[in-house]
């Protein structure tokens, strides 16, 4: 029997999206308000989903506590009240993105959680714009 168990979580975070290797006319035109050289926030809403067969003796996929402290130390403490461009090394050369973001959360997420549990980040920047990522 899979059952996934979810938790939620958010972060407040600045990023810029361009590219170095474009002209500043360029990323304006692509990337547009969210191009500001001088950044913008969003408050990260965040959920970890976590699919796997429920062990007979505790009768859990996974502990929502261990889970909760694996998002705290690995993805809060990253990037909460972060400059994600400045401050966090994935997205030196990165443009961080919703889908970038998510993309880095699974991956840190991917090696503290055990291989045999599937794994799926829900990622909102915006109540309204979310994106889903589960490592294909
Ligand atoms: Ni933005």
């Amino acid at each position: 029997m899979k059952i996934t168990v979810s938790r939620k979580a958010h972060f407040n975070a600045a990023h810029r999206l361009y590219r170095k290797d474009w002209t500043m006319e360029k990323n304006q035109e692509v990337f547009g308000k969210c191009n500001n050289p001088n950044f913008h926030g969003h408050n990260y809403d965040l959920t970890v989903s976590v699919t796997g067969e429920v062990d007979q003796e505790t009768g859990y996929v996974i502990d929502t506590k261990v889970l909760s402290d694996l998002i705290k130390l690995h993805i809060e403490e990253a990037f909460d009240h972060k400059n994600l461009n400045e401050d966090v090394p994935e997205f030196f050369d990165l443009n961080p993105t919703a889908e970038h973001i998510a993309f880095v959360i699974w991956n840190k997420l991917r090696k503290v959680i055990a291989l045999d549990k599937e794994l799926e980040i829900k990622l909102y920047e915006t109540p309204r714009n979310f994106v889903t990522y589960k490592g294909n």
